[in-house]
């Protein structure tokens, strides 16, 4: 029978009191110790993971316009900085390279050349023995003279030929003491790959991060504006291999694969525009997922801030907090080392 509207209270007395005036919501809701008593998610520091940038030249520290408060760090401040993220308790970083234009080529050669800057910076963190995870993306873009993931055969993105190569740079990385590897170029098959010659080469216990649900974002934009691919790639689209912002479908498939091929952990990205995705790949696979909070993200809240349009403090915690709503395990973020201290601050 249909539901015709009636509210006569149910004849049965053990049923649960429903509604109101009897159930009042906010009973829970009115003295901070019962807030903090019925609390369902929390936040802590080793829910983040820091991605800093690096380059090879003196200069400290040489700030990312569109990205207020993050910096290029020369390796040496990189150190430093890292040490003080592994003081500050963060389980681990995401290094990105800011390569010099005169090392890049169509083929992204310095990608797989152990002396690049990326090797330098993973080097020289494990060698000041800092306990922190150090995370390396696979990929070309910073790397090569068109801005793209891959290599290129007149305007099309090669896969297979692409996926050989960043095996090498999965390699390279491993050698140089990288804890985690993390595809980010969406190209088919790369997983599998990565994981047999990591294994093939000694490197087994070297886990890997999928980029497992990267969408063809308009949100990175600062950031291939700190590794120098926004005037490499010009008006290039990933859309031929990165995700239309249309699908979720599609995102369970790329999980399933990568889970197939040997991710240890999967991540959905961008971050708040893409929640649905998190909270699905969670339900689904219950694997371990991240979510990054993307530079286009960062400059947002960044310049609201700034402004005095939004407080930033509130708004950056309860965009952090949303991840773990839903479902994330942790999440990528600049954010992280001022996260960080406040959390430590109480
Ligand atoms: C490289 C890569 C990108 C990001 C992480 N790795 C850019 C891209 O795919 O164009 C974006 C990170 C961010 O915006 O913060 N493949």
């Amino acid at each position: 029978m249909p539901f015709n509207g009636s509210t006569k209270p149910s004849r049965n007395p053990q049923a649960p009191a429903v509604g109101f005036p009897t159930t009042r919501m906010r009973r829970n809701r009115r003295t901070d110790w019962s807030r903090r008593l019925v609390s369902e998610n929390r936040l802590g520091v080793d829910d983040l993971i820091w991605p800093v940038f690096v380059h090879a030249g003196d200069e400290p520290r040489i700030p990312v316009p569109s990205m207020p408060g993050v910096v290029r760090h020369s390796v040496d401040a990189l150190v430093e900085s890292v040490g003080e993220a592994a003081a500050l308790g963060i389980p681990m970083v995401a290094v990105f390279p800011l390569v010099d234009p005169a090392l890049k080529d169509p083929q992204g050669s310095n990608a797989i050349d152990p002396g690049n800057v990326v090797c330098q910076a993973v080097r020289a963190i494990k060698a000041a023995g800092i306990d922190i995870g150090v995370m390396c993306d696979a990929a070309l873009d910073p790397f090569t003279s068109h801005g793209h993931d891959g290599l290129m055969r007149g305007e099309e993105i090669l896969n297979d030929e692409t996926v050989e190569v960043l095996v090498q740079q999965s390699l390279i990385q491993a050698e140089a003491g990288c804890d985690v590897i993390s595809p980010s170029d969406m190209m088919d098959g790369r997983i599998g790959a990565i994981r047999t010659g990591l294994d093939a080469a000694g490197h087994g216990h070297v886990q890997i991060m999928a980029y497992a649900a990267k969408y063809s974002s308009g949100f990175y934009g600062p950031f291939r504006d700190a590794v120098g691919s926004a005037s490499t790639l010009g008006k290039g689209s990933k859309d031929t291999y990165q995700m239309s912002p249309a699908n979720t479908d599609e995102a369970i498939r790329e999980v399933a694969l990568d889970l197939a091929e040997g991710a240890d952990m999967v991540m959905v990205k961008p971050g708040m525009p893409y929640l649905d995705i998190v909270r699905r790949v969670k339900d689904t696979f219950a694997v371990p997922t991240f979510a990054y909070q993307v530079s286009g993200e960062y400059a947002m809240l960044r310049a609201a801030d700034e402004r005095g349009w939004l407080d930033g403090n509130r708004v950056i915690m309860e965009s952090l907090l949303g991840f773990k709503r839903a479902g994330a395990d942790g999440v990528l973020t600049y954010f992280a080392v001022e996260v960080a201290q406040r959390l430590k601050a109480g």
